[in-house]
């Protein structure tokens, strides 16, 4: 059987934050077996896709990105693989589908990676699409692919069960599971050694981490106990079991970063329970004034999707309300999507047409866009804590970085060097940005 030595791998990722880390472990095993990595397809022997089922526009997305790799392939030897939530959600059928593809690998799967690769040489067509119930990846150290340096993703859990009504994802990629956390934990100050600033703890549900006696707060304290200089984000909670221990360990960590991504859907009692929510409108309000509460500073983010099932004004006009009450730093907003297999599928209608989906959307953005503006302006004034990422995509002579709650600021340059922590003054913001003038003398830092 041919060799994989040399052979080398391009890899693009679409979806979420999940896949970006999967990406990285994939990286990694097909690293071990003798792969390289290149930057682009046109160089590469084989070219895995990293796909996302979310909605179906990221699935049409990904069906046009293959048929444009076949005049690549038409040119010379070059195999196409689908990795990820497409791949699990399609299996074969994708291979019939896209007949340039030649081999559909699912996310419990990617061990098998090396192994596959070299059967497709022999013409083979594969698909390894089996979940399971216990695989974490624990023991592979990713390789990082968007090498700022200086944030890092660390998967702390796989898989989801909550059936949300519309949502693909329990299909896509299996059972919950939790990692072990003292793999969490090696990882996280193996990234701060390398030099790392901020590491984010992913999982679809974070607050149901469970590994043996270790809660998601008791993981949390102990990855922002490595060092007061290493920042910790997570993402994301699901608001049904948003602990007041992990807002107690949020507020007593200052490097636990002051941002909640409660990801809210609808703002309708009756959306909510139509979408296997288990919350309501008041215990998600609940939620936000214990946030509040512990964390007065704290930004506040979510998800919310316009146009589910039988949504009728009213249910609109509720989430524009919550929208307004809650007061979104930030929001990811989407039109339904009605997705193969899922409960909303078989048992609900997809009725709310799609103009008025759109119109319904258009109302969200507009209002968030307002609501942003306002939160941004009321950080005029203040001085942030900033960690530096990079030079800004407006001008050479800024810098841009986040503050604790992951807003985006940019200053003038001056002495200041991309991975450092600086404290800047808000001085004027858009609704996106925040603008400000580094206040920090040489050589400061965190807590100084
Ligand atoms: N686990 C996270 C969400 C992951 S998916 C949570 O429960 O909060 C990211 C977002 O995509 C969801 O929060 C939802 O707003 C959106 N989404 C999921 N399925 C969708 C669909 N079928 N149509 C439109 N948006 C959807
Ligand atoms: Fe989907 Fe719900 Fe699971 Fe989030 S919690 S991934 S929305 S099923
Ligand atoms: Fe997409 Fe799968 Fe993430 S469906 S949003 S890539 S978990």
């Amino acid at each position: 059987m041919m060799d994989l030595k040399d052979k080398k791998v391009f890899i693009e990722t679409y979806g979420c934050q999940m896949n970006f880390a999967d990406s990285e472990v994939v990286t990694a095993i097909l690293g071990e077996a003798g792969c390289r990595r290149c930057e682009s397809a046109e160089e590469a022997d084989y070219v895995l896709i990293n796909t996302c089922a979310i909605r179906d526009n990221a699935e049409q997305r990904i069906h046009h990105r293959l048929r444009d790799l076949r005049a690549l392939q038409q040119k010379r030897r070059l195999y196409v693989g689908v990795l990820g939530c497409m791949a699990e959600r399609l299996k074969q059928q994708l291979m019939i589908e896209e007949e340039n593809v030649s081999f559909v690998v699912g996310p419990d799967a990617y061990r098998c990676l090396p192994e596959v690769m070299k059967r497709v040489t022999e013409g083979a067509k594969v698909a390894e699409t089996e979940l399971s119930t216990t695989e974490t990846y624990s023991d592979i150290v990713p390789v990082r692919l968007d090498g700022n340096g200086i944030s890092a993703y660390i998967s702390i859990m796989r898989g989801c069960q909550n059936y949300c009504a519309y949502c693909v994802v329990p299909y896509t990629r299996g059972r919950e599971r939790s990692r072990d956390a003292e793999s969490i934990v090696a990882e996280a100050r193996g990234l701060f050694e390398a030099g790392y600033k901020e590491v984010t703890l992913l999982g679809q549900n974070v607050n149901s981490y469970r590994w043996e006696d270790v809660t998601f707060a008791q993981l949390m304290a102990r990855v922002a106990e490595i060092s007061p200089l290493l920042r910790v984000r997570f993402a994301t909670s699901h608001p049904k079991d948003l602990s007041d221990e992990l807002l107690e360990t949020m507020a007593k960590y200052e490097n636990i970063c002051k941002c909640i991504h409660l990801p809210l859907q609808s703002g309708s009692e009756r959306m909510l329970k139509l979408m296997n929510r288990r919350y309501t409108p008041e215990w998600y309000m609940g939620r936000i004034e214990a946030v509040r509460r512990y964390m007065p500073d704290c930004s506040i983010t979510t998800d919310v999707i316009a146009g589910f099932c039988g949504e009728e004004e009213e249910d609109h006009q509720a989430t524009l309300e919550m929208f307004k009450k809650v007061g979104y730093d930030y929001a990811y907003m989407f039109k339904f999507s009605m997705r193969p297999d899922t409960y909303a599928e078989k048992h609900l209608k997809d009725d709310v047409p799609d103009a008025v989906k759109g119109r319904r959307l258009e109302e969200i953005i507009k209002l968030q866009g307002e609501i942003a503006l306002k939160n941004n302006r009321k950080d005029i004034g203040k001085t942030f804590e900033v960690l530096v990422e990079g030079t800004s995509h407006r001008s050479k002579e800024q810098l841009f970085g986040r503050n604790s709650q992951n807003k985006v600021i940019v200053f003038d340059r001056g002495d200041v060097k991309v991975g450092e922590y600086v404290k800047v003054r808000v001085t004027d913001c858009t609704a996106a940005t925040l603008i400000g003038e580094c206040v920090t003398a040489q050589g400061g830092r965190l807590n100084a």
